[in-house]
């Protein structure tokens, strides 16, 4: 991680906090989220996307996708470095509005959202609805009717463009369940114009997660700006909305485009599309998680055993170094799920020892429990040895499960020397206490 420092003394420090300090204070394993770099990311996306849109004469609002990482503390940084909040479901909303964050600047997204998160969207007064089928047009414009109000809506597009990473597969229709098809795209736009309660914002489109290559974002802008010509004829479509899904380095491999030439390439071709397809330049929003709070943090782990298994490779046997730490899956589900790569290093010290090839696992009971699956470390990495993981600022902690009944660790923040907890970690009493077997008084609590 970017944020992440050697102390003279060889241990890594977060905004002048050593890694020892950390674990010592709050425990481990121990998610640690820089505040000034998460703050710094969050502007310095923000500010790309103003200076490359203003150029072509559109405005940008950057919705912060609280996915990736939610909590009233992360909800205020961005509230005041000037991002919306992007949620997906009641539970982010309610918390982004516990927080304090202006309904105003809230979008609500989901493929399936309820009708009493719909609900509770509309009369809470979010900025913006985004659309995701017909039944669902229909159903907002009920809440909006009977909160007496006019929600601002967006309608989600299925482009038909995935973007996968390094490469993008644009077909004609898409296999997924988000949003609705180009083609329908014009009927369901009337729907929403001809009721009432409903005011028509744009389209939205996200075509994917960790995408490094404009390609697949610049095929889906062509796509939307075409259909905004037929859609003009009926209506102002004042803005576009372009999702999220910019990547970041996990591992030396991960080549990233900095954020400022995105920008300039994605304002390009708003540009050169909206002339070709002969419409105006509409304003831009976008949404992402990832890129603003995943380099921001880090796993503090602890080595627990560690135990040398012999491999076969096709040059004879070679030995892989199984280093086991005090969390796993529970707390970073991503090299599981997704087959993800991670970066490690020795946390809590120096050392001129040798790398050695690693493998770091958790303490769960699979064998795809793994936190990184290949990295170099000194060949003295012992039990005790604090660990580092680095950009796990996004989808850990809000991936994170009770597996194996391990508690969510806590996740501490960290500014100009001093560390505070902002999302506690749960403890053993908090899951046996939920147990009905065990008190008959915790049922019904939640319903
Ligand atoms: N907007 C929409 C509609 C989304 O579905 C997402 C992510 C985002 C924005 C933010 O994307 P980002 O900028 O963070 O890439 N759990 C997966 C990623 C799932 C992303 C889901 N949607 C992972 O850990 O890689």
């Amino acid at each position: 991680s970017a944020n992440a420092r050697r102390a003279s003394g060889g241990e890594l420090e977060v905004a002048g906090v050593p890694a020892s300090a950390l674990t010592a204070e709050f425990g481990s394993p121990l998610y640690v989220l820089d505040e000034a770099d998460a703050r710094a990311r969050a502007a310095r996306i923000r500010t790309s996307f103003e200076t490359a849109f203003a150029a072509i004469g559109a405005t940008v609002t950057v919705y912060y996708a609280g996915k990736a990482f939610l909590s009233a503390e992360v909800a205020r940084w961005m509230d005041e470095e000037g991002l919306a909040i992007d949620v997906a479901s009641g539970g982010e909303l309610a918390l982004a509005l516990a927080a304090g964050i202006a309904p105003s600047r809230l979008g609500l997204h989901g493929n399936n959202k309820s009708l009493d998160e719909l609900d509770r969207a509309v009369a809470a007064g979010v900025g913006a609805v985004v659309l995701d089928s017909a039944i669902e047009i229909e159903r907002v414009a009920d809440a909006a009717r009977r909160h007496g109000v006019v929600q601002r809506v967006r309608l989600r597009v299925n482009t038909g463009v995935h973007a996968h990473t390094h490469e993008y597969l644009a077909t004609a229709r898409e296999d997924q369940k988000f949003g609705v098809p180009l083609g329908e795209v014009a009927g369901h736009v009337a729907r929403i114009r001809s009721l009432e309660s409903l005011e028509f914002l744009g389209l939205h489109s996200h075509i994917g997660s960790q995408i490094f290559d404009v390609s697949g974002f610049v095929e889906a802008i062509g796509r939307l700006l075409a259909v905004h010509a037929m859609l003009l004829e009926g209506g102002p479509v004042p803005e576009l909305n372009i999702g999220g899904g910019f990547g970041i380095a996990y591992t030396s491999v991960d080549r990233v485009t900095p954020i400022e030439l995105m920008a300039e390439q994605l304002a390009e071709a708003v540009a050169r599309e909206a002339e070709r397809n002969g419409v105006a330049v509409p304003n831009i929003a976008i949404e992402p998680g990832r890129a603003v709070i995943g380099p921001a943090g880090l796993t503090l782990y602890t080595v627990g055993t560690i135990k040398d298994v012999e491999v076969a490779t096709a040059f004879g046997s070679a030995v892989r170094r199984y280093v086991s730490v005090d969390g796993g899956m529970s707390d970073n589900v991503r090299p599981a799920l997704y087959g993800a790569d991670y970066s490690t290093r020795i946390a809590g010290r120096a050392s001129d020892a040798e790398p050695v090839l690693v493998r770091i696992a958790g303490k769960h009971c699979e064998s795809g429990d793994i936190v990184v699956h290949a990295d170099y470390l000194p060949g003295d990495v012992a039990p005790g040895d604090l660990l580092a993981v680095a950009a796990t600022g996004a989808y850990c902690w809000s991936l994170a499960s009770n597996y194996n009944y391990l508690v969510r660790p806590p996740v501490v923040a960290v500014a100009n020397g001093a560390a505070r907890v902002i999302v506690r970690g749960e403890t053993e009493a908090d899951l046996l206490a939920r147990d009905t077997g065990l008190n008959p008084t915790a049922s019904g609590e939640g319903a």
